[in-house]
């Protein structure tokens, strides 16, 4: 049988990475990465993850399974960080997931329970987005988001997309920190979202990949909590993976939020029922961190402050490529005002594969580049780069 089958092409992003550690020129620049990166090149431990490991170690007495929901008070504490006060205004059932992507794909498994068959996702987005609906057996409808030569939210396209919606169909809302296009949603927007999806019927899951990378852990979560105010029922699909640095821990965990206890009880106990016959159990040992560290006055001060550095220092990187890049191509100025790791970037294939091939600067061809990539030293050799292809 296996010879029946048909290769599947590599993931793009994980192939550049294997293009770029075989590159021996020296000044090679990795723009490519979807982790955070510090100045040397690193992606660190945070040092409260490492001491609440160092906890563990010495108080957990057993290795038994931790049941279907996971970490009870992992998904407590983080839906706390989610949600703050307006999370405490309603039920969040959540189920504790193999990272980001686990959450992602039980809420596509709830959808299609509930009798969802259709999501809508703004072009463009994350590409696993549409990989995860399409394989869990949604209908993807794509509608534009962004205009990259512009570097313009396109808004109106986006509204007029969810006016057609209607009872049935999801919509797919990006937390905070677009990935790719690093383009935020102002707080108006957020209200004209939540009113449109209100209106319509339309059930909004909200992915929170990136909480504390934008402008603070508060802010990055605020459209959210507006929206969980004003609409009956919200999916939110969290991942640990980036604001506690667990990438390869698989954290993270789906809520389903409403008004009615009854309502968001029924919806964990089918997510459950779905875990079960999917991974059945999460991993434990990184939501035992997060609870762990966020049990902890002194812990949770230590990786806010490690976290906001991280924040700083991508806020500095923008600034300066935004400061660079504005004389030559003016639209990218953009850039400076964006969110999180990511920008993207209105090249075209032909000119991301000269960069690679002439100066050993690497991005997937989508034009996505990761600021987190970026060394302080490196930023000056970039810019003359990219303003050379104007
Ligand atoms: C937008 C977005 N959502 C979700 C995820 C899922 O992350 P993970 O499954 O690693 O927690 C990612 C990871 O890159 C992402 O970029």
């Amino acid at each position: 049988m296996f010879d029946a089958l048909s290769r599947q092409p590599d993931d793009a992003l994980l192939a550049l990475i294997g293009l770029y550690n075989q590159d021996s020129r020296p000044g090679k620049v990795d723009l490519g990465v979807g982790v955070y990166r510090d100045e040397a090149g690193r992606t660190p431990v945070f040092r409260a993850v490492k001491a609440a490991e160092r906890l563990l170690l010495e108080s957990q007495d057993s290795k038994a399974y931790i049941g279907l929901e996971g970490d009870t008070l992992y998904l407590e504490r983080l839906w706390n960080l989610v949600g703050g006060a307006a999370g405490r205004r309603v039920v969040a059932a959540g189920v504790q997931t193999p990272g980001g992507s686990g959450a992602l794909r039980l809420a596509a498994d709830l959808l299609l329970r509930g009798g969802c068959r259709r999501i809508l996702v703004g072009t463009p987005t994350w590409p696993n987005h549409v990989g995860i609906f399409g394989a869990a057996g949604l209908t993807v409808s794509s509608h534009p988001f962004f205009d990259a030569a512009g570097q313009t939210v396109l808004f109106d396209r986006m509204v007029e997309a969810l006016e057609a919606a209607g009872p049935g169909d999801a919509a797919l809302l990006h937390g905070s920190c677009h990935n790719p296009t690093g383009a935020p949603l102002s707080a108006d927007q957020w209200a004209v979202l939540a009113a449109t999806l209100e209106k319509r019927g339309v059930l909004p899951l909200v992915d929170l990949a990136y909480q504390g990378f934008g402008r603070g852990l508060e802010e990055d979560a605020a459209g959210l909590r507006h929206l969980i105010a004003a609409v009956p029922e919200t999916l939110v699909a969290v991942s640990s993976s980036k604001s506690f640095g667990l990438y390869r821990e698989r954290t993270g965990a789906i809520f389903a939020v409403s008004a009615s206890a009854d309502a968001a009880a029924l919806a964990r106990s089918n997510l459950m029922a779905l875990a079960r016959t999917s991974y059945s159990m999460p991993p434990d040992h990184g939501a035992a961190v997060v609870r762990t560290i966020l049990g902890d006055e002194a812990l949770t001060r230590d990786w806010r402050e490690e976290l906001e550095g991280m924040r700083a220092r991508i806020v500095g990187l923008r600034r300066a490529l935004a400061a660079g890049l504005a004389p030559v191509w003016p639209a990218l100025s953009a850039i400076e005002g964006q969110e999180g790791m990511f920008s993207l970037l209105p090249l075209t294939e032909a000119e991301v594969l000269r960069l690679r091939a002439e100066h050993a600067i690497y991005m997937p061809t989508s034009g996505r580049i990761n600021i987190a990539g970026l060394k302080t030293a490196d930023v000056a050799e970039v810019v003359a780069r990219f303003a050379a292809l104007r």
